[in-house]
């Protein structure tokens, strides 16, 4: 694909990379650094001040009398959060990486015509070839800002108290990949750390804000499912602290709720093309090797399925977090008297599956001081 091979540099990441060794090593590496239970948990302070201070937001606009922009508010928390975790900073507003990345999504979510008549990529007809060389060149500046800050804030001595996933893949920099491997090692290069960068920061800032939102809506359009949220966060939580990451295994309701709503509105309508490895027999129809494999998510999750997201131990935690934090602080209600049924739920459709219109609702804080 196109998109794949500008924005992957040639597929150097895990995302769109052919299974094998190479992917192998890197699902290994980013689950190790970044989205193992234990990494998870050990950035439980980062998620939490980040939320506080996105409530504490909310909460001026409740007492201002304000309608929020939840679209906003809760892009801008996984986004800040995210970067904190990825690069170990906060997020730097000169670089623009957020728009980078919507960019990014969005010509990943375009139909490109040279993907299945290859002869016409030259003449780039769509104009798609064009766009995904300025985004891809735009990002390369980012991301070598973003390497070369954290080499020079490398300490020779290994001493650095915390390391974080950029130090980490910057450590493996001119190595071999498997230092055991009998065939030429395959060493790692800057193009390999940038390429693992942004399957990190496009698979994980939009998605969960996605989800975060299309639940809150779904919620909202349902009051029987805010009163029976809100319910269970005052049997479990009561009305005297906010909700906390170990509230989460007793929320048993908000868990059902967050997977229907994921269920109805799959984060990604189709997931990333695969090709089969081998010509298989499914079903009674014959896919020779070699095929590129369309997915689709959206009519799977109307029926029972599998599949394998590394980052989902974050996301989860996250969602439910942020959905927990929002409905326990506040009620809601939709702007200018508009009924419950009256919300607009319509989608827009490319990689990610996100609403049309941004989501807006009013809050009243509802904790006791
Ligand atoms: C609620 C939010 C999320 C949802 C619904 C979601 C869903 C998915 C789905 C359906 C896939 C495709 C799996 C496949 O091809 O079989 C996927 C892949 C992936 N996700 Fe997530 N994801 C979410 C959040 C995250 C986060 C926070 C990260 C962290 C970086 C992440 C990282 C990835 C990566 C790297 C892949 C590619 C895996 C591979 O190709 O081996 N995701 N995700």
């Amino acid at each position: 694909m196109q998109a794949s091979e500008y924005l992957s540099y040639g597929s150097k990441g895990m995302v769109f990379t052919q299974y094998g060794s190479y992917w192998r090593t890197v699902r290994k590496w980013c689950t190790l650094h970044l989205l193992s239970a234990s990494k998870v948990e050990e950035f439980a302070s980062v998620r939490k001040a980040h939320l506080r201070s996105s409530v504490e937001s909310v909460k001026k606009s409740a007492v201002a009398g304000e309608v929020v922009d939840l679209t906003r508010k809760v892009s801008e928390l996984i986004e800040d959060t995210m970067c904190q975790m990825i690069f170990g900073q906060a997020k730097d507003d000169g670089f623009n990486l957020r728009s980078l990345v919507d960019q990014t999504m969005h010509l990943h979510g375009l139909f490109c015509i040279s993907d299945f008549i290859p002869y016409l990529a030259p003449l780039d007809l769509q104009g798609i070839g064009r766009r995904l060389r300025r985004t891809s060149k735009l990002l390369d500046v980012v991301f070598e800002k973003i390497i070369d800050e954290h080499v020079q804030g490398t300490d020779p001595n290994g001493l650095k108290p915390h390391k974080d996933f950029v130090d980490m893949m910057i450590s493996m920099l001119n190595q071999p990949m498997n230092p055991h491997d009998e065939d030429q090692p395959y060493i790692i290069e800057r193009n390999n750390v940038k390429a693992i960068l942004l399957d990190m920061t496009a698979a994980s800032y939009d998605t969960s804000a996605v989800v975060i939102v299309w639940a809150f809506s779904e919620i909202l359009r349902h009051p029987r499912v805010m009163i029976r949220l809100q319910q269970e966060l005052e049997d479990v939580v009561g009305r005297n602290r906010l909700v906390e990451e170990s509230d989460l295994s007793k929320l048993l309701y908000l868990d059902m709720v967050v997977k229907e709503s994921t269920r109805l509105h799959p984060v990604a309508p189709f997931i990333v093309p695969r090709e089969s490895m081998e010509d298989v027999i499914v079903d009674g129809y014959f896919i020779p090797k070699k095929s590129r494999i369309l997915v689709n998510t959206w009519s799977m999750a109307r029926d029972r399925s599998r599949r394998g997201c590394p980052g989902m131990q974050l996301a989860l935690i996250t969602v439910r977090l942020v959905l927990a934090q929002l409905i326990h602080c506040f009620d809601w209600e939709l702007p200018d008297g508009m009924q419950p049924n009256e919300l607009d739920m319509s989608e827009i459709f490319g990689l990610l599956l996100p609403r049309a219109n941004h989501l807006l609702a009013k809050p009243t804080y509802r904790l006791l001081e």
